[in-house]
């Protein structure tokens, strides 16, 4: 590709603060502050229903807030009609118009601003070059496949050189392989162009690798905002490390904190099983206090042995379950004196070299005390 539509654009930043929505007894959105940096995108992530599409709704101009305001490179939206916010759009179930061909489809927003047939020939040639689908100008969408017709719906939402990209599920409808196929390509093109992007996804695995920033969301509030993997490692409460992927969860109390000069964030968190007190280490900020608590460990961060680690967290546990996922054994080990089983993912390294454990053996789990986080109680 030669020349790069748009790349001269300036990314801008937007910002949503304390926007409310109701729609009569739902809160669809409630004081929501937000932040998306020029150039970086940023995706909502969160159950049915907890608010996405009023988010993408409400930035767009679709949707009036009950309270606060969008701001976009330092200007208040206010009322501005949609078609004045300077905004590409890819909305959730939206299919191109079966009517026109793909040209037309893509060179509909510069018609209706009224470009002229050269400008329009050639933006919709760019279009589809970016999109890696030149030459497509004449078919009708029935004659493309998903993923292609996804393209052409992203083709149409650039074609206007938007300065702010809003994509609600745009490969929602598309099987896992065309799906992750789609999410290089959607993250190639939005790199390519820099453009500041919002995408709106409740795939886990969709936000943290496309995103530079993911947003949790949950029954309309935004829980936590950050970096892929500050989200992920760093869960603040319990329904985001769960809704990020297994999560194993501990009950116990923290009692102590360290000493030492190197002890800043390491506190001893006590785990009862049964009449047996466990302790172990956990690293959290500042802000967290003693008392009853609760722990989080990724079954990746634990490693499973036969013989008992010479340091850091240990556990003994006996393997309920063992499941092979390609990639990785997983296991589901129990703890004497306590009910819920632990979950222990071990990465598959050589074909015949693993050593996998059997339903009935006896498993050390052992994990380093910056792979454990606390979680605060709401
Ligand atoms: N126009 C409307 N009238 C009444 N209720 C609405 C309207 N739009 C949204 N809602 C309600 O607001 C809440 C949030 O809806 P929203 O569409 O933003 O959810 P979502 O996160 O996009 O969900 P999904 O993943 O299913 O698309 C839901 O309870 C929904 O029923
Ligand atoms: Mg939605």
């Amino acid at each position: 590709m030669n020349a790069v539509p748009g790349a001269s654009r300036r990314s801008l930043e937007l910002r949503l603060e304390d926007v409310s929505k109701r729609f009569g007894a739902v809160t669809a959105l409630e004081r929501a502050d937000l932040a998306v940096e020029p150039g970086l995108l940023l995706s909502l992530l969160g159950p049915s229903g907890c608010g996405k599409t009023t988010t993408l709704r409400i930035i767009a101009g679709f949707e009036a807030p009950d309270t606060g305001r969008v701001v976009i490179d330092g200007r208040d939206m206010g009322l501005l009609p949609p078609n004045k916010r300077g905004l590409g759009m890819v909305f959730q179930n939206y299919s191109l118009f079966p009517h026109m061909t793909v040209g037309d489809n893509i060179a509909f927003g510069l018609k209706m601003a009224g470009a002229g047939a050269g400008e329009i020939r050639r933006r919709v040639g760019e279009m589809l070059d970016l999109v890696h689908l030149p030459g497509h100008e004449e078919r009708f969408p029935h004659q493309l496949s998903g993923g292609q017709q996804q393209r052409v719906a992203l083709a149409r939402s650039l074609v206007t050189d938007p300065s702010v990209l809003l994509l609600d599920e745009p490969l929602g409808a598309l099987d896992k392989n065309l799906r992750e196929n789609m999410q290089f390509e959607l993250r190639r093109i939005q790199q390519t162009l820099g453009i500041t992007t919002i995408l709106v996804t409740h795939d886990q695995e969709e936000a943290l690798t496309l995103s530079d920033r993911v947003v949790v969301m949950n029954e309309g509030r935004i829980l936590q905002v950050g970096t892929p993997s500050d989200v992920y490692e760093y869960p603040r409460t319990r329904f985001v490390s769960e809704f990020l992927g297994t999560s194993n969860l501990f009950e116990g109390a923290i009692e102590a904190r360290r000493g030492g000069r190197n002890g800043g964030g390491l506190r001893e968190f006590t785990v009862r099983f049964g009449e047996r007190a466990v302790v172990l280490r956990v690293t959290a900020g500042d802000d967290v206090a003693g008392g009853p608590a609760m722990m989080a460990v990724r079954p990746e961060k634990i490693t499973p042995s036969e013989h008992r680690p010479e340091s850091g967290n240990m556990l003994e546990g006996r393997v309920l379950g063992h499941v092979f996922r390609g990639s990785y054994h997983a296991y589901e080990v129990t703890l004497a004196g306590r009910e819920e089983p632990v979950f222990v993912y071990s990465q598959a390294r050589s074909r015949s070299g693993d050593r996998v454990f059997k339903p009935g053996q006896r498993m050390h789990l052992s994990w380093s005390e910056e792979d454990s986080v606390i979680l605060t109680r709401d």
